[in-house]
């Protein structure tokens, strides 16, 4: 892949500022849902990121704008907004990484399942043109329920003759993200610090916080690890009833993707040790698609890291979570092979 440098291109307004030694690939990020809720916070946090070279900005409805607006910080990338189907494949040609915010979210009273109608068509149809513009591209799942979402994916590629399972992720982090965020607050401990894993799946009690492997350790009772399980399982439900009917969590989410995204492009590029909780291709149970530690590399998933030890109260979640994520997957893979 071509590199550039900035003591050697010509053209140093899309190339990182920093040492002469510096080099850092060329990295094209499409983002599918732009102009939503999460995408345009998303969006801009991609601009910010400077392994970004280009970014490609696609929505069916208010593209211009957002590409416009975000394309006149003085960051390395190159922003280009599509506007509509017809420019989809141009969005998606040559992407590293595909990140999908596409599609509607909760409303207070629903499920993230009750979405499953609407947004299992977008994510499919999105993933045809992935395989056929950008089949090597690391995919980032963020549209809901990312517990079938993820499979109806990999069935389409399955089916277009692309699929790689290290190139498929749902995003997980906004769950992660949370239990750091509730940890650090019972736990007293600076939240910088904090690292909780996040397994299982991304809805209710599919999400299970491993607190007994969070550090820095601290000495919380029974019931606070209890209460920080459940408020972890149910913040998106929180954030739904606090917006009122005005969607669910975008901010905390778009930060949360590009957390996520910042570590795809970071393994791509080589770096070592880049560690991420995500939605995956997975044997760490009898489940076909299981959230762990995935240690990401030049191909995507290098890893899936195991589980660990597990308290009683962990095992317990994580047998209680296995019915209702079984049965999200098998609905992805039913309505995508139909
Ligand atoms: P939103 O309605 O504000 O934005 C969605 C955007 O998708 C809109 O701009 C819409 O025009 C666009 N869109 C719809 N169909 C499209 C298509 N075929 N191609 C391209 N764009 C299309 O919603 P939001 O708040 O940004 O949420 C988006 C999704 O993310 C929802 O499904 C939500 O449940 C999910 N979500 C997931 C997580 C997570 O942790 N994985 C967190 C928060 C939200
Ligand atoms: C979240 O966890 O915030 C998202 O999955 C959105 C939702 O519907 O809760």
């Amino acid at each position: 892949r071509f590199i550039k440098s900035l003591t050697t291109s010509p053209s140093s307004h899309i190339v990182r500022r920093g040492y002469a030694s510096e080099a850092v690939p060329e990295r094209k990020v499409t983002v599918l849902g732009a102009a939503g809720g999460i995408g345009q916070p998303l969006s801009l946090l991609m601009k910010l990121n400077p392994l970004v070279s280009n970014l490609a900005l696609y929505d069916i409805a208010n593209t211009p704008g957002v590409a416009a607006d975000v394309s006149h910080i003085n960051t390395r990338s190159e922003v280009v907004g599509y506007a509509s189907d017809a420019e989809l494949g141009k969005a998606l040609e040559g992407a590293d990484v595909v990140i999908i915010p596409a599609g509607v979210p909760r409303k207070p009273g629903m499920t993230r399942d009750d979405l499953f109608n609407i947004n299992a068509g977008i994510v499919k149809g999105l993933c045809e043109a992935i395989a056929k513009h950008c089949p090597n591209a690391l995919v980032n799942m963020i549209s809901n329920p990312v517990n079938s979402t993820v499979p109806i994916a990999a069935e389409v590629f399955k089916k277009a003759g692309t699929y790689d399972p290290k190139r498929l992720f749902g995003v997980t982090t906004l769950d992660v993200v949370r239990a750091k965020t509730f940890y650090a607050g019972k736990a007293m401990v600076p939240v910088a610090e904090v690292n909780v894993p996040v397994v299982g799946g991304h809805a209710g009690i599919t999400i299970l916080p491993l607190f007994s492997q969070a550090t820095p350790k601290a000495n919380l009772s029974d019931e606070v690890i209890t209460a920080l399980t459940k408020r972890t399982q149910d913040g998106g439900t929180e954030v739904v009833e606090a917006k009122a009917g005005k969607g669910s969590a975008t901010l905390s989410m778009a930060y949360a993707g590009a957390i996520f995204a910042d570590a795809c492009l970071k393994g791509l590029n080589g770096v070592p040790d880049v560690i991420e909780c995500s939605f995956v291709q997975s044997t760490v149970t009898e489940l076909p698609f299981f959230a762990s530690r995935v240690r990401l590399g030049k191909n995507g998933v290098e890893e899936v890291l195991g589980l660990g030890p597990l308290s009683d109260f962990e095992k317990e979640g994580l047998e209680k979570l296995k019915p209702e994520l079984k049965s999200s997957i098998e609905k992805g893979i039913k309505f995508a092979t139909q």
